[in-house]
């Protein structure tokens, strides 16, 4: 076994025991979570004309919501990922959905979303589990790029080769570190107050799944580029009837 497959056993090995460990906690954490949120809505209500204690709860009720990403999360990386029978769907038609969760998240941070689709093409992957991934990476760029001036996220969709789509997700923010790289696809991994740390390692899990490979490029100071590639050659029939209709 070479050094790098070494590496991914042992990577593997983790996630599975981070992943039973997060399921248990997750699991354990969400019935008392979802009471305090129920309660802290009723406390609001109770609070109206107490301007100063309402906006008390209100902090506790966004702390309550930020555990209750962390715990969904947890879960979502814990469960065995389901690849759902892969439809054919167009690479735009992913893009389009997409780009309806990315849109008011740029808007508000006042980044650019540039969406280059280079030829509409089917192809035969999970839509749920791209779509999720794609805004995974496309939330941290906007995280990066948030509120400065000429920040743009550029999204290109590629049919590069018979074998192969890619999603390249290109952003001019703060860039990551060497030795940030590093960690970046690691479980809970994160730079951000309130981040989980579970996104991109969700990301990497959804590639996987699809028999696929991420990989991450960032300059410090010039920005950062993920790479989402998907293979296509096991879509036989269907990528003859993509390769004919050329
Ligand atoms: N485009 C980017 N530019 C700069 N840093 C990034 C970028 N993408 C990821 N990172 C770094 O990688 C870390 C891990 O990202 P990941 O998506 O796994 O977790 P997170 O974004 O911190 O938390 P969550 O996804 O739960 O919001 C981030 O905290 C950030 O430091
Ligand atoms: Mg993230």
């Amino acid at each position: 076994m070479s050094f790098a497959e070494l590496r991914e056993n042992e990577r593997a090995k983790r996630l599975m025991a981070m992943g039973r460990m997060a399921a248990n906690l997750a699991h354990e954490i969400r019935n008392p979570l979802g009471s305090m949120e129920l309660y802290c809505t009723l406390l609001k209500r109770d609070l109206a004309g107490h301007p100063t204690s309402l906006e008390l709860a209100e902090q506790i009720h966004a702390g309550i919501k930020i555990l209750d990403r962390i715990i969904n999360n947890c879960l979502q990386f814990a469960r065995d990922l389901v690849v759902r029978p892969k439809t054919l769907i167009n690479a735009e038609q992913i893009l389009k959905d997409a780009a309806v969760y990315m849109q008011p998240a740029c808007a508000e941070a006042s980044v650019e979303l540039l969406i280059e689709d280079r030829g509409d093409y089917p192809i035969r992957v999970d839509p749920y589990l791209v779509q999720q991934a794609l805004l995974n990476v496309t939330l941290n760029a906007v995280d990066a790029c948030r509120g400065q001036d000429g920040k743009t996220v550029r999204i290109v969709s590629d049919r590069c080769s018979r074998d192969e789509w890619r999603l390249m997700i290109r952003d001019n923010g703060p860039g990551i570190s060497d030795a940030d790289q590093e960690k970046v696809f690691d479980p809970f991994f994160t730079t951000k107050q309130g981040g989980t740390g579970l996104g991109l390692a969700i990301v990497h899990s959804i590639v996987s799944a699809h028999g696929g490979v991420v990989s991450i490029d960032s300059v410090l100071g010039q920005g950062t580029t993920v790479v989402l590639q998907f293979p296509v050659s096991a879509q036989t029939a269907d990528a003859n009837q993509f390769t004919e209709q050329q």
